[in-house]
């Protein structure tokens, strides 16, 4: 049986539970619950698990049946208060009979916002908000970003060698990762509901951009091209049409003869606003209407420029390779304007790095004002493996 000395230790567990998630719930917040008798023994556990399906309190409450009179409920997200997919949580813990209900963080959605917290105190539960609070909102962050700012959250992946290079000075780029850090990439392609990339790397890689193998969702294939030509009949994204839709977003100059060719194909066409650019805030609004709560940019130094520019990457995942290719003419892998002076502070957070195979993967989020949260950061990739 588990043994917790602190209500933070639990917390931590909840979370931990919560992450299992990732790659199902989504628009969904993950969320996970603990359930400890009165004197702090372990009773249950639950997370939410699929997108519609009971709720993270709902699957421990079910799980502990007669146990939860009397007993302490620790939950990462206020529990919702509405009818939505399935009913008010709320209504389910005070039915359960909790004596003590500890919260991660407030659910900042206006239809919670709150609401489920005074609740249950109107209940007669003593309830405890803000345990572990740093960490329950960067679970959540994805979550509230589409919520609030009606886009996913950005990751960023790149992949470059140990002086700094996405490509040779020819454009060459396969591979400069190993067979180990391809199948991490593959992995989290597999959860997250879009991917991005810029006509450059369709040209040059004629990238496929699926999840090999398939993971619990199917990205939606993103090229920003602002003439609509990066594809061919005969390029891999249209070949593989079948396995997975891909969007292109175009220009409002993008000719009518390419608009159409797209169509024809069974690609689907996003036009911007500008007549000669594709604008980064616009792509992820559509992508926000389109309920994508993670999307992954795998670009070349153009685009992924463009997304730092416009303050739109929330989180980095970069493989280092242990190779030299050198050239002043080579690709490195952040293009764009970029900053004038070398940052005070660190502009990364929760920085962690780990080694797959060869490679280094360093992964942190991307300094946001106001910031994220304080907290020490659980990689993705402590995700994707469960290490
Ligand atoms: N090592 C790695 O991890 C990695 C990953 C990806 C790519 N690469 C390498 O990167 C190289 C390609 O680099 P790249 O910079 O040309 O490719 P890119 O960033 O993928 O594509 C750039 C193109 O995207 C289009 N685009 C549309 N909207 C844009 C916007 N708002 N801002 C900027 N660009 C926009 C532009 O073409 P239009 O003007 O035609 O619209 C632009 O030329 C290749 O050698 C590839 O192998 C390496």
């Amino acid at each position: 049986m588990r043994a917790f000395a602190t209500d933070s230790e639990v917390m931590q567990h909840a979370i931990s539970l919560a992450r299992k998630g990732f790659g199902f719930v989504a628009p969904n917040p993950m969320v996970g619950a603990v359930i400890l008798s009165h004197s702090g023994e372990w009773i249950e556990e639950g997370f939410h698990q699929e997108f519609g399906k009971a709720h993270a309190e709902i699957n421990a409450i079910s799980a502990a049946g007669e146990r939860t009179h009397g007993a302490q409920l620790f939950v990462t997200l206020e529990p919702c208060s509405h009818f939505g997919k399935t009913p008010p949580c709320a209504d389910a813990v005070i039915a359960a009979g909790f004596r003590r209900v500890v919260i991660g963080c407030q659910d900042s959605a206006p239809h919670v916002a709150g609401r489920g917290i005074q609740k249950l105190r109107d209940a007669g539960i003593e309830v405890t908000v803000g345990v572990c609070e740093a960490e329950a909102k960067r679970l959540v962050a994805p979550f509230e970003m589409l919520i609030h700012e009606r886009r996913p959250w950005v990751h960023a992946k790149w992949a470059m060698t140990l002086d700094g290079r996405v490509a040779t000075y020819t454009g060459h780029s396969q591979w400069i990762s190993c067979d180990q850090s391809r199948a991490w990439v593959h992995e989290l392609r597999g959860r997250v509901d879009a991917i991005i990339t810029g006509a450059g790397t369709v040209r040059s890689d004629d990238c496929l951009l699926t999840a090999r193998p398939q993971g619990p969702r199917t990205a939606l294939r993103v090229v920003m091209d602002s003439t609509g030509e990066s594809l061919t009949a005969d390029c891999q994204l249209v070949k593989t049409l079948d396995q997975a839709p891909v969007l292109v977003c175009v220009s409002r100059g993008c000719s009518g003869i390419a608009l159409q060719r797209l169509q024809q194909w069974g690609v689907q066409v996003f036009q911007t606003t500008a007549p000669d650019h594709v604008d980064v805030s616009e792509v992820l609004q559509e992508l926000g209407r389109r309920q994508c709560t993670h999307a992954l940019l795998e670009a070349g130094p153009r685009l992924l420029g463009a997304f730092f520019d416009a303050g739109k990457v929330d989180e980095v995942h970069v493989f280092v390779a242990p190779k030299l290719i050198g050239g002043v003419r080579a690709l490195s892998p952040v293009g764009g304007e970029g900053l004038a002076r070398i940052p005070d502070n660190a502009n990364l957070t929760h920085v962690q790095t780990v080694t797959i195979g060869e490679d280094l993967l360093i992964e942190a989020d991307v300094s946001r004002k106001p910031p994220v949260g304080d907290l020490q950061r659980e990689s993705v990739s402590s995700t994707i493996h469960g290490s």
